[in-house]
């Protein structure tokens, strides 16, 4: 029922999203799907469009405000136009926006990279997550001369045909989406993850790398098991396989230098993206010399127009020098936000009998509807994600915005009030919802 008004059913006025709901009708008309990623499209009860950010809050074209656990997906750890980055931003645009050469941004980031990530000792800049996951596997692959690559189920590492298989919430080990060459992934070896027997198993002397979310946010926000990281690296030197830590959601996130300082497991490579460049698109990956030495020398040739541009290479040395600077006080804040989220989705459950689960990490959770907790990627195609987007629906009415799929995130501007009042919204969903494993929700 876009843009009628009334009620849609559980009691919420659907006026509410007027202004959303033309302005998504009229981009559907020439833009395909009318959001821009197919994750953007699964907002119910409509994709809103967004008129401004500040801070943890934005507000949609009808006026609505909202406490913002979406972060666009990630990147906006330091939340919504961030003073230290915009003044980057501005100081940069005033001075050239794109230049066929070097600029000055570049290198101090990349130095910065180096201190701050355990295993990087030379850096190349992408734009997005995706980009640096090719550019990791060529680089591995130059390295070591060999093919194979073993991804976990579960685990997401951007849409590549050869990646963008055995994806998180869908049964099977095939594409993601229709469109993909079918012979994109056949050197690639899929494997449970959190189990080293498995691992050992594909371990040939064909693999030229492992790649995994060292905390699998994407597949539900699970940690590895103690030890399972050390055996892994463990076992990745054993075969001559490179180990690459695809950190674009933990990296900055869960600590400063990313899972990798949080578990104290080095990766050979490590691919960074999301909140590097504080809303830009910038990525990165890194590395040993000795990996790396296959761009530095020119054997692998690092392509790409907007590669390390200008002003994301600004943002990204502001908003990591500004992490770097504030590490003692953000990352516990970090870590206790995510706990209040978490003790309201408990209570939901233990008071409420509302059948919600939450697991979460420094920064980041992930929220289902499920009869029992959830706990690797089998669990998670039992939980009830159609379910869940309706819970993510009500608690948009209650002006909490949050990805339909389960992820939360919270910044560094994520209040005490911000947080009780996601915590109250999630709990008055549980008190209207009596049912929530049918229509109710
Ligand atoms: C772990 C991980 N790797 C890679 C990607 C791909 O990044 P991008 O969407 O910037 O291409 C994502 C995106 O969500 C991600 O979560």
């Amino acid at each position: 029922m876009p843009g009628t008004a009334g009620s849609r059913g559980n009691g919420v006025p659907v006026d509410r999203y007027v202004a959303s709901h033309a302005s998504y009708a009229r981009a559907g008309r020439s833009l395909a799907r009318g959001v821009s990623s197919a994750m953007k499209a699964t907002q119910a009860p409509v994709p809103i469009t967004v008129s401004r950010g500040a801070g943890s809050r934005i507000w949609d074209v009808d006026g609505n405000e909202y406490v913002d656990f979406a972060l666009s997906f990630g990147p906006m750890l330091l939340g919504q136009s961030p003073d230290v980055v915009k003044d980057a931003v501005r100081g940069q645009l005033d001075r050239g926006i794109g230049f066929g050469a070097g600029n000055q941004h570049e290198a101090p980031l990349a130095e910065l990279l180096c201190e701050v990530v355990p295993s990087a000792e030379l850096v190349i800049f992408s734009n997005t997550g995706t980009e640096a996951v090719q550019a990791a596997l060529r680089v591995a692959r130059a390295a070591t001369r060999r093919s194979r690559v073993v991804k976990f189920r579960g685990h997401y590492h951007g849409w590549l045909d050869s990646m963008h298989v055995a994806v998180p919430g869908l049964p099977g080990d095939g594409p993601g989406t229709a469109g993909q060459d079918p012979l994109a992934a056949r050197q690639v070896t899929i494997c449970p993850w959190n189990d080293t027997r498995a691992l050992a198993a594909v371990l040939a002397d064909d693999v030229a790398a492992v790649i995994m979310e060292p905390l699998n946010i994407n597949g539900g926000c699970f940690a590895p098991e103690p030890g399972y990281l050390e055996e892994v690296r463990r076992l990745t030197r054993e075969a001559g396989a490179l180990l690459i830590f695809d950190e674009v959601i933990t990296g900055f996130r869960v600590a400063l230098g990313g899972a990798q300082e949080l578990f104290g497991v080095v990766p050979d490579l490590t691919v960074l993206g999301k909140a590097l460049g504080s809303g830009f698109p910038i990525s990165a990956v890194c590395g040993s010399r000795d990996v790396m030495s296959v761009v530095a020398t020119g054997t692998v040739a690092h392509m790409g127009n907007f590669n390390g541009s200008p002003l994301a290479a600004a943002a990204g040395l502001a908003g990591v020098s500004h992490l770097r600077e504030h590490r003692e006080e953000v990352y516990p804040r970090l870590e206790s936000a995510m706990k209040v989220i978490a003790g309201a989705f408990e209570r939901a459950n233990s008071e409420h009998g509302l059948p919600v689960r939450f697991n979460h990490t420094v920064g980041a959770g992930f929220g289902f509807v499920a009869e029992r907790p959830v706990r690797g990627h089998g669990d998670r195609l039992l939980s009830d994600a159609q379910a869940y987007g309706r819970f993510a629906a009500r608690l948009l009415d209650k002006g909490v915005f949050v990805p339909a799929r389960g992820l939360w995130y919270v910044s560094t501007e994520h209040s005490a009030e911000d947080l009780a009042r996601a915590a109250e919204a999630v709990l008055a969903v549980a008190a209207e919802c009596t049912d929530m494993s049918g229509d109710d929700l």
